[in-house]
């Protein structure tokens, strides 16, 4: 598996990131095969959330790795907090409280980023920041990000958090991708046009936040995947010939896509099927053509101007 620099902190990580949230829909022998297999893969890097599973993702995770001392160090461990029932809560009391929930779910004493999970409207800076000096002082987090924050929400948080973020997870794949859309269509008369997202891709770029696309393979907001489904039969199509050209799947290519783009992006992959997990891995040796990448794009439906 090749390796990248997570945003501006010093660790070196795989490209694809584990998803966990569905770790729950696994047996126990499976999940415990699961994780042993993305080990060999070298897809060391797990993305979890307080949320997954109502936290038993993070429990069942952490059986399942056989969680020690030694396993620790061979592993990143991510997770997420700021969601709860009805509500966003960026509040210190919170922040704590959550990654405390984690640490035991996970039976670690530290995660290596802990990420704000979507945005909080009644967020405090300073608390924030007060909660990061804590978390990072008493050595629980190491690392800190975000997660389907705009570029303002990040400044806002800047203003008193003295850490890097080194990530932003946002929803990213060949059929959602308004953040690139947006890109080609400066200015011009069409919905591609609009700004939603505040010109997150260019941000994060200009500062060496690390963008980890989440559903990868899904259009809409888990409607379902794209990969083999009628809805998308032009994008199927020029993804199988692109997949043949290349002997690999179309679940390698669907990857393949998010990697080619220089944002130097970590996609976060949600499948418990050890084959598509191994698919999702290869595509780290891959590298789309400009006219391969350009072709899925339009294929997609996304038009150029
Ligand atoms: N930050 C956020 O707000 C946020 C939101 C959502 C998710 N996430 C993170 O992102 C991760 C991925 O999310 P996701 O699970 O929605 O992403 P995904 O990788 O797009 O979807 C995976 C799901 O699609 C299924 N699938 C069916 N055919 C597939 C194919 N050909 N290739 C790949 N998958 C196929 C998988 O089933 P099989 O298991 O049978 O392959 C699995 O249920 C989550 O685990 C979580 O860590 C973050």
């Amino acid at each position: 598996m090749r390796t990248m620099k997570l945003g501006k902190s010093t660790l070196e990580v795989p490209v694809v990131s584990v998803g966990c949230m569905r770790i729950n829909s696994l047996e126990k022998a499976e999940a415990e095969h699961f994780v042993q297999t993305a080990l060999e893969l070298g897809a060391n890097f797990f993305d979890h959330a307080d949320i997954y599973g109502g936290g038993t993702c993070e429990e069942i995770f952490a059986e399942a790795i056989h969680m020690n001392d030694d396993i620790r160090e061979k592993i990143f461990l991510q997770s997420k907090c700021g969601i709860r029932e009805g509500m966003f809560d960026f509040s210190k009391e919170h922040i704590l409280e959550s990654v405390d929930g984690s640490l035991k779910r996970l039976n670690t004493d530290y995660l290596d980023i802990l990420l704000l999970h979507r945005p909080d409207t009644l967020v405090e800076p300073e608390e924030v920041a007060e909660a990061f000096d804590i978390l990072e002082s008493s050595g629980k987090v190491r690392h800190f990000g975000v997660s389907n924050q705009n570029p303002m929400q990040i400044e806002l948080l800047m203003k008193s958090v003295k850490q890097a973020i080194v990530a932003n997870q946002l929803q990213l794949s060949i059929t959602n991708a308004n953040m690139i859309s947006n890109g080609f269509n400066v200015n011009m008369e069409n919905d591609s046009a609009v700004n939603r997202d505040g010109s997150i891709l260019d941000y994060c770029r200009l500062n060496d936040i690390t963008i980890q696309p989440w559903s990868p393979f899904q259009y809409g907001f888990f409607d379902g995947v794209f990969l083999g489904n009628d809805k998308f039969p032009e994008l199927n199509q020029k993804i199988d010939e692109v997949a043949n050209k290349y002997e690999v799947s179309n679940t390698t290519i669907a990857i393949a896509w998010l990697l080619r783009h220089p944002a130097n992006m970590q996609p976060v992959i949600g499948t418990m099927n050890e084959g598509r997990l191994k698919d999702c891995c290869k595509s780290s040796n891959i590298l789309l053509t400009r006219e391969e990448w350009y072709g899925i794009y339009r294929a997609a439906g996304n038009v150029l101007p």
